[in-house]
């Protein structure tokens, strides 16, 4: 064992199940999260069987956030990942309406932010602690040539800015917690209804490796699952 404790947010399937997956292999403790309305939920079974241990939270309702984080006790939280997230469809510009943009925003930014306060204390007990967040290149400003899914774009980009912003206050006090943002590749999962040109193992195996050898030198930084920088 690593010693090393793990917490996923979003842990149930797709990406964050094979995240928890590559840390059981390299000795890490797991703990993950599903939403409540998807308890029963057979893709819960499969997180089960990693011997992971499992928290109710969903993103949207700040009272299963505190009561995670409360479950998980004082233990030292070497990594949490925040990776729960929802699918960008449709592509036309004007698709979407207030609620739906206010949604992904609560989901894929105000969610990652309110879990990352609650275990701001937990983090700051490890030795090296790294808060990842999954991200995506959509959320990128420069490199957007080909626009679309205008409201999944606006979250990612406030988790983006978020992960920078947060890394300040993390620079120079006492508690150095790294964050990251990271890029997995284009993966079938349910978000992407299937489709994908990425290589699900080598996407969790490449995050894994860089939140293994991050340095408070990365801190605020973007990278690839491959381990290249990106400008946010
Ligand atoms: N797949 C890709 O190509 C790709 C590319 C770039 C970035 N990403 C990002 O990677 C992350 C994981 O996506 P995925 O592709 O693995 O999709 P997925 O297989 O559909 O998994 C999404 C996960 O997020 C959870 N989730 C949804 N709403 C949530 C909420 N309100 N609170 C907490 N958890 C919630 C889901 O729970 P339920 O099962 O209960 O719905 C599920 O566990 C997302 O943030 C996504 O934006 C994916």
């Amino acid at each position: 064992m690593s010693g090393k404790r793990v917490l996923v947010i979003g842990a149930n399937r797709g990406i964050g199940l094979n995240l928890i997956k590559e840390f059981v292999k390299r000795g890490w403790t797991t703990y993950g999260t599903v939403r409540p309305q998807t308890r029963d939920d057979p893709s819960c079974d499969e997180l089960r069987e990693t011997g992971t241990k499992i928290f109710e939270l969903d993103y949207t309702d700040d009272s299963t956030i505190a009561q995670a984080a409360e479950k998980y006790g004082n233990e030292p939280l070497d990594c949490l990942v925040n990776c729960g997230g929802v699918g960008p469809q449709p592509f036309a510009w004007d698709a979407d309406g207030r609620e739906r943009l206010l949604e992904m925003f609560n989901i894929m930014a105000a969610g990652p932010y309110l879990a990352t306060k609650h275990f701001i204390p937990k983090l700051e007990k490890s030795s090296k602690p790294v808060v990842a967040n999954i991200s995506s290149e959509f959320g990128c400003i420069a490199p957007n040539e080909r626009g679309g899914f205008l409201g999944y774009r606006m979250a990612k980009a406030a988790l983006n800015q978020q992960t920078k912003t947060i890394a300040q206050a993390f620079k120079d006090g006492d508690s150095k917690i790294i964050f990251l943002a990271l890029e997995p590749g284009y993966l079938a999962t349910r978000l992407t209804g299937w489709k994908g040109e990425d290589d699900m193992e080598a996407s969790v195996k490449g995050m894994v490796d860089i939140i293994q050898r991050a340095e408070h030198s990365d801190t605020g930084l973007f990278y690839t699952y491959a381990g290249e920088k990106l400008q946010y």
